[in-house]
């Protein structure tokens, strides 16, 4: 029996209620394996956590999470708690101490569902966003001074080392060259932002003489639009912090929204835990409702299986997923349906079963 502990940080707002649905995913994986068990335990640390005691995890909240190995994250982030502080206490730490360095995003249509790009099919949309997840523009560098008077004045400094830009570059050129198009694409702006993106593509070029894979370097603004008007040129794309937080957003919508695209934060050398969450907030809009979409949350397992080195199950979700969208009517309100969380939750993990 092979035994993986598994940390669950449910949140806020949706979070607990997609976090449910995935988890019934994870029981399925165990039954549909045979010999395979996750034991989950689950941490409260959430803004009312925040509210109560004055800090979003306890002090020593991060040796607790190292011990597991994988962490399912729900989502952050409630009106009562500004967002900076929710964030910075309790996500973006796990991200950085945990040296949690790529941010793995696929773009991908699912079988079952239309892009609003009209002329853009299943095969034009299916890339993977490699996003920088430790520095760059969300370094925590800088600050405020002569705070309240005419003078006021905010310094935020974009941090881009040689070792961070190097390790997430040579991922995205392992990930690109063993994809089947071979083609590594590039976000930069070394036209404006002078030092910092020079700099990194000069790694670009470093690090690809050792690869045969295709590189293009795009400006992120071209970029952006390219997401928009050529999707299918790009198979891996590779982008610092903000840059790729962006574009991942962007690809999400083209495929479908927010509801439906997850994320891994990984630590590929396996010496931290990684998390796995959705690329979606709290949405305390339509939190308490029941009526979330708990794909992305799901799909995030299947980042999970993938990175625990059981790609069949990950596959797997992914399909049951597919055969919900596409051969039955079930649709929450985001698909412009009726039904709820746990509707779509319970389809999906009743075709994990038929097809596992
Ligand atoms: P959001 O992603 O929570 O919501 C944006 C829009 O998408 C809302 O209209 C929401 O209803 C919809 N939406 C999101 N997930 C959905 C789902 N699974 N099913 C159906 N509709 C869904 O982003 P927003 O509104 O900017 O932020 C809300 C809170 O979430 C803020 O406190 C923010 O800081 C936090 N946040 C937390 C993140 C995290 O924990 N990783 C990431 C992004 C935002
Ligand atoms: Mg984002």
């Amino acid at each position: 029996m092979k035994t993986y502990s598994v940390a669950v940080i449910p949140g806020d707002g949706i979070g607990p209620e997609v976090v449910n649905e995935s988890l019934k995913v994870l029981k399925a994986m165990e039954d549909v394996h045979g010999g395979l068990k996750f034991v989950t335990k689950e941490f409260d640390w959430n803004c009312s956590y925040y509210l109560k005691n004055g800090r979003m995890m306890p002090e020593n909240g991060l040796e607790q999470l190292r011990e597991h190995d994988v962490i399912l994250f729900g989502a952050v982030g409630d009106p009562a708690v500004p967002d900076h502080v929710s964030v910075w206490e309790l996500i973006l730490p796990i991200r950085k101490q945990f040296e949690q360095y790529v941010n793995l995003r696929p773009v991908k249509l699912l079988r079952g569902l239309e892009s609003p790009l009209r002329y853009k099919s299943h095969q034009d949309l299916d890339f993977v966003v490699v996003r920088e997840n430790t520095e760059g523009e969300y370094s925590n560098s800088g600050g405020l001074t002569h705070e309240g008077t005419p003078y006021e004045l905010a310094v935020q400094n974009n941090i881009f080392t040689r070792y961070g830009s190097e390790r997430i570059i040579k991922y995205a050129y392992n990930l690109a060259a063993k994809r089947s198009k071979k083609r590594l694409t590039v976000a930069t702006k070394s036209n404006a932002i002078n030092y910092a993106m020079p700099f990194w593509d000069e790694i670009v070029k470093e690090v690809g003489t050792n690869y045969n894979v295709e590189t293009q370097l795009y400006h992120i603004d071209a970029l952006a639009a390219y997401f928009i008007s050529r999707p299918e040129e790009f198979d891996v794309i590779v982008a610092s912090n903000l840059f790729g937080d962006i574009l991942s957003d962007l690809g999400a919508a083209t495929v479908g929204g927010l509801g439906l695209t997850p994320s891994g934060n990984i630590n590929p050398e396996k010496k931290y835990p990684s998390m796995f969450e959705p690329i979606h907030g709290s949405a305390p809009d339509i939190a308490g409702k029941g009526i979330a979409n708990p794909i992305a949350q799901i799909w995030s397992i299947s980042l999970m299986m993938d990175h625990l080195q059981m790609p069949e199950l990950g596959e797997l979700i992914v399909n049951a997923i597919e055969e919900v969208l596409e051969n039955t009517a079930i649709k929450t309100p985001d698909l412009g349906g009726k039904n709820s969380t746990e509707d779509m939750g319970n389809a999906i993990v009743s075709q994990i079963y038929k097809l596992g």
